[in-house]
């Protein structure tokens, strides 16, 4: 390869500002635990909710289920990749959830990418929190409509740049519960704002864990909803919770869609097999939110500042180098925490972000927050 030189000095750079990624190489998964340099450690990063990924009683009957489903669709979904068990599956999920229609895509990040890339033209005005996902602003890079971020979680300034912004097509981009805060967009506000916008919300961190029966915090509130198989469901793939008319407009205008082949009939059955579990995992729900109600009562009375109501909780650090330095400690002191920085976050705001699940104990969040308060 030639002409290398802004490629190593991009990456000097990064390694200089303490934000060259470099992700840590796990050798196996055991439960609550990864194994990272021949040393097991508990993962407080895992976005595992329920503890679905690691068990291996539901891992056989995965496996079961792939043995009697095509395991690839060979094709993008609008040549011979639409088979009639995939359409009963999303069918199925727009049922639970509350919607007329679903549809599946590979991942969570192709499903935002398609859905926000393709179905606006320039009449569209779009507002958005300012914290919405890589995948959604990648989408909203790709379009053609009028964009209006609004500060994040900030209702009255979302209704400021209404007031002055709105035009004839009005759409609104939320997650229900941010990936990195842990904080959640504010329902009972966006409901009542339904007669003047069209809503859509990527509930990828809420479905599964979250609300009755795991069907998230908005309910079927938002116009169009966003679901991943990758967080809470233990999985691999995603969904749109959405009308009739904008499936039929999607499977004509989005290219994640159209151009890739399509989610195989054995993942589709293997999400509807999740689906079923979730709905009936309310103890396990119970013991996260313990868990989270635990934590934050551990770190208040440490005063250790943090964000998140919920499974997601974001301990703020601030210099990215300082929380760089705390993940290494953590990781040879037996827990793996993930420092998340700059651009995931802002510059200067980097955190330390926990994720529970119900493998997790009470015991190992007092022994992490005794260890991360000698480190502050
Ligand atoms: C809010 C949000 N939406 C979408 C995605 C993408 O989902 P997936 O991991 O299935 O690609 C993520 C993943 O990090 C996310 O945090």
């Amino acid at each position: 390869m030639k002409n290398l030189q802004r490629i190593e000095n991009e990456l000097k750079l990064k390694k200089q500002l303490d934000l060259l990624r470099e992700p840590i190489e796990i050798s196996q998964r055991d439960g609550k635990y990864i194994i990272v340099n021949g040393k097991k450690i508990i993962n407080l990063s895992s976005n595992d909710y329920l503890g679905l990924a690691a068990n291996d009683g539901l891992r056989r009957k995965i496996i079961k289920i792939q043995e009697k489903y095509s395991i690839s669709s060979s094709s993008s979904r609008l040549v011979t990749g639409n088979e009639k068990i995939i359409r009963e599956v999303e069918q199925y999920f727009a049922s639970f959830f509350g919607y007329e229609d679903a549809m599946f895509f590979t991942s969570g990040f192709m499903a935002n990418v398609g859905l926000i890339s393709s179905l606006f033209s320039a009449e569209s005005t779009i507002f958005y929190d300012k914290h919405v996902h890589a995948s959604v602003v990648t989408g909203l890079e790709l379009n053609q409509a009028k964009k209006i971020g609004f500060k994040h979680n900030q209702t009255s300034h979302f209704s400021k740049r209404f007031a002055k912004h709105a035009n004839s097509e009005n759409w609104v981009i939320l997650e229900s519960l941010y990936s990195m805060d842990g904080e959640s967009a504010d329902y009972r506000f966006w409901e009542s704002q339904k007669d003047k916008i069209n809503l859509i919300v990527d509930e990828a961190h809420a479905y599964g864990i979250l609300g009755e029966k795991g069907k998230g915090l908005f309910g079927s509130i938002a116009d169009i909803a966003v679901g991943t198989f990758g967080k809470a469901f233990g999985y691999t793939g995603a969904f749109l919770l959405l009308p009739k008319i904008v499936r039929t407009y999607l499977e004509n205008n989005c290219k994640a869609y159209i151009y890739t082949t399509g989610i195989s009939p054995a993942n589709a059955m293997v999400g509807k097999f999740l689906l079923d579990q979730i709905a009936t995992m309310d103890a396990e729900r119970e013991i996260v939110r313990n868990l989270s109600n635990h934590l934050r009562n551990l770190l208040r009375n440490e005063k250790i500042s943090f964000q998140g109501k919920y499974h997601i909780i974001a301990i703020e650090i601030g210099d990215e180098g300082k929380a760089i330095q705390i993940q290494k400690i953590m990781q040879n002191d037996g827990f793996f925490v993930f420092a998340s920085r700059f651009p995931t976050v802002p510059l200067g705001k980097a955190i330390l972000r926990i994720s529970l699940n119900p493998l997790i104990s009470p015991k190992d969040l007092e022994i992490f927050v005794s260890k991360l308060r000698k480190l502050l």
